[in-house]
């Protein structure tokens, strides 16, 4: 993608699925990473790895570099550390990405107030944080930048039985705008994109079981679940220099699935 050279990207929660694969695009197309990763250094070692051999491959002298960056998005002083740090190791910020993300599965009238707020801390107070440290070292620094939400198609479609996780991308979508609004002027943009089901072990309940995968490609017109590469390239789309124009929109990568697949056929003669 062009204009990523040089750039320099903070993803959260990339030592595994989207994130990972988010990463190690970004690197590939030049950008300096620093990797988030909570609990898992091994993994997270893997991205900054599988990164730094796309980033290379083809150059003699590579000019991009990753940092491994340790923290909870949803703790306070662990996202001001880590901007902090991500700052410090490459002089600057240019380009956050909000993926971090936890669900939980229950009846609503059942859901225990602790899972409800462990979601909506993680998913959308850990992005809040995360965008207002951006934010703040952007404006400091009166440089442009951009701010990149992993939202969800729950964005939009309500999913029963996973209450607080469609409230926090709900959440989200409004974060992703009245940010985008606030700070247009001084040339931050702020985009989302909603992923439909991915490959990625946050969905490792119906991943790994043949007839589960293909009970959920049946919901979705493409007749797939998407890849997390494929989530990867609209994020470096948004990030690059041919979306300098683009603001405050959620870009749905779902192969459909925000189509209201039932009205594939006509429901009466
Ligand atoms: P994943 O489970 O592989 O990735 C989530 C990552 O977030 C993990 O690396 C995890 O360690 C990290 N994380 C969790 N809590 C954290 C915390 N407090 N601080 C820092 N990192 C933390 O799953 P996946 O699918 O890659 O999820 C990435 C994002 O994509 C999430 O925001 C998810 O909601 C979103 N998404 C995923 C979809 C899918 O079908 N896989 C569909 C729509 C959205």
């Amino acid at each position: 993608m062009k204009g990523l050279q040089g750039k320099t990207a903070l993803v959260t929660g990339a030592s595994s699925g989207i994130g990972q694969a988010i990463a190690i695009r970004l690197a590939e197309d030049g950008c300096n990473v620093a990797i988030n990763y909570r609990s898992s250094p091994d993994a997270a070692q893997e991205t900054v790895e599988q990164a730094m051999d796309k980033a290379c491959k083809d150059v003699e002298q590579c000019g991009v570099k990753s940092l491994l960056v340790q923290g909870d998005v949803s703790q306070e002083a662990d996202v001001i550390a880590m901007v902090q740090k991500t700052i410090d190791y490459f002089g600057h910020l240019d380009i956050l990405v909000n993926n971090a993300g936890v669900q939980t599965e229950s009846p609503s009238h059942e859901l225990e107030e602790g899972d409800f707020e462990w979601v909506l801390n993680v998913n959308l107070k850990g992005a809040y944080l995360c965008a207002r440290e951006t934010i703040k070292h952007l404006l400091a620094e009166n440089r442009p930048g951009c701010i990149i939400n992993i939202s969800s198609v729950h964005e939009i479609i309500p999913r029963p039985q996973y209450l607080s996780y469609s409230i926090s991308k709900g959440g989200m979508g409004n974060l992703t705008k009245t940010l985008a609004l606030e700070y247009a002027a001084q040339g931050i943009r702020v985009n989302g994109i909603g992923p439909g089901a991915t490959d990625t072990p946050i969905n490792e309940a119906w991943t790994e079981d043949a007839e589960k995968r293909e009970a959920v490609a049946s919901h979705i017109p493409m007749g797939r679940a998407g890849t997390p590469a494929e989530m990867a390239a609209a994020v470096a789309f948004l990030a690059c220099e041919e979306a300098t124009y683009i603001t405050g929109q959620t870009l749905y990568i779902d192969g459909g699935l925000t189509l209201y697949a039932d009205f594939r056929e006509a429901w009466s003669a």
